[in-house]
């Protein structure tokens, strides 16, 4: 089962493995995996070395999500079932920022007293977050993460998580461009606002050393400094600090203030939350084939990647509301920040690091919810989807 749904933790699951995940624990039941990839002269396997004539058809026992000694370039037969069913939930939900009307949103944004000056400050810092965030996610998919998966239907995934992250920074140009915002201060607030800058300066730095052409997944450090990145990006980036931002401009929708771009948040929210559960999965299935990477010193140091990961929402939340907005102030962002993070510690199967926080935002869940929530923002949602667009499974 899919459990992309739940990216809040509405639902309390079971902690950390979905079914397929727990199969392929069963696959390897019995020991740790020996690693033997064939690596290129980058280090990784990138399927591109060359076909061998004649070779053995692929075993599916072979494949692997890192170091598989399984051939890359053929999807079939397939092992792991939950990466191909995300791409196929990724692909049903399709949509384009375009789509979208932004007249209220433009009429709103230039009319004198439609929004408060600490929303206006609020929107525009939200918008400097996300406007290269989503470049910088997809530049660590498309080159640290993509050449060191060695399976197929993973990397299947990775190519439409690539085109969504295109779609969402496309998004940002969209509004930028149709509210008429100065792009030069938006897109540069990741250089000059420090609340972002120190939150981008930290994932960085665990994409930098993949980037490396001697990077490589066969060592100890090779593939715990692999899983560090998964963790940096897919958890905390996608999985932690895209719901502050989301809470701001979804509890905008609520007021019927920005539904143009409310939506798009919805959308964006939808794809996202497929994104951290496609991690989630991976992290887990290399945990499970590769045990001996999953010590005791390596938890405690996700542990405190996580922690660290929450202060610095913390401190962009203050940043971004310091008299508090809509509903929302900084102590409730914090327990909200508080709640995800151990949801995603839940997830890993690692201990909860905020003993008893709650919820504060359980609204968020219904905002999720675009099935029983269509008109959410009063707006026609349903005229320009196509297909099965609308749909969260
Ligand atoms: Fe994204
Ligand atoms: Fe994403």
């Amino acid at each position: 089962m899919l459990n992309w749904d739940d990216p809040i933790g509405s639902k309390k699951t079971a902690p950390a493995l979905s079914e397929a995940t727990g199969a392929a624990q069963a696959a390897v039941v019995g020991g740790a995996i020996e690693m033997h990839a064939d690596h290129d002269e980058h280090g990784g396997k990138t399927g591109l070395d060359g076909i061998e004539t004649g070779a053995g058809r692929v075993d599916v026992s072979e494949k692997r999500i890192i170091n598989a000694t399984a051939d890359v370039n053929q999807l079939l037969p397939m092992k792991y079932n939950w990466a191909w069913e995300k791409y196929l939930a990724a692909c049903n939900n399709h949509w384009m920022p375009t789509e979208v009307s932004m007249q209220a949103d433009i009429a709103l944004w230039k009319s004198k007293d439609g929004l408060t000056p600490d929303e206006r400050a609020m929107v525009l810092r939200n918008l400097g977050f996300f406007a290269t965030a989503e470049s910088l996610v997809a530049n660590n998919i498309v080159l640290a993460i993509y050449k060191n998966i060695t399976n197929p239907e993973c990397r299947q995934y990775l190519l439409r998580q690539a085109f969504e992250e295109a779609i969402h920074t496309h998004t940002f140009q969209y509004i930028v461009d149709s509210l008429g915002l100065a792009e030069g201060e938006v897109f540069n607030m990741y250089r000059e606002v420090p609340s972002i800058t120190a939150k981008d300066a930290w994932a960085l730095k665990y994409t930098k050393g993949l980037m490396d052409g001697q990077f490589d997944t066969s060592t100890l450090d090779g593939a715990q400094n692999f899983l560090r990145d998964l963790v940096a990006f897919y958890v905390v980036f996608e999985g932690m600090w895209f719901y502050t931002g989301f809470a701001q401009i979804l509890s905008l929708g609520r007021r019927n203030k920005l539904t143009g771009i409310a939506e798009q948040y919805q959308y964006i929210m939808r794809d996202e939350s497929i994104h951290l559960n496609f991690g989630i999965d991976v992290i887990n299935t290399i945990r499970i084939e590769n045990p001996h990477l999953w010590t005791a010193s390596f938890q405690n140091e996700v542990l405190d990647m996580l922690r660290e990961a929450c202060e610095l929402e913390v401190t962009y939340a203050r940043d971004t509301m310091p008299n508090g907005l809509l509903g929302l102030n900084v102590d409730m962002c914090t327990e909200y920040m508080h709640f995800i993070t151990n949801r995603r510690c839940d997830q890993l199967g690692l201990p909860e690091l905020y003993a008893g926080a709650g919820n504060p935002f359980p609204w968020m869940s219904e905002v999720i919810d675009l099935k029983k929530e269509k008109n959410f923002f009063e707006t026609r949602v349903t005229e320009y989807q196509t297909g099965g667009a609308l749909s969260w499974d």
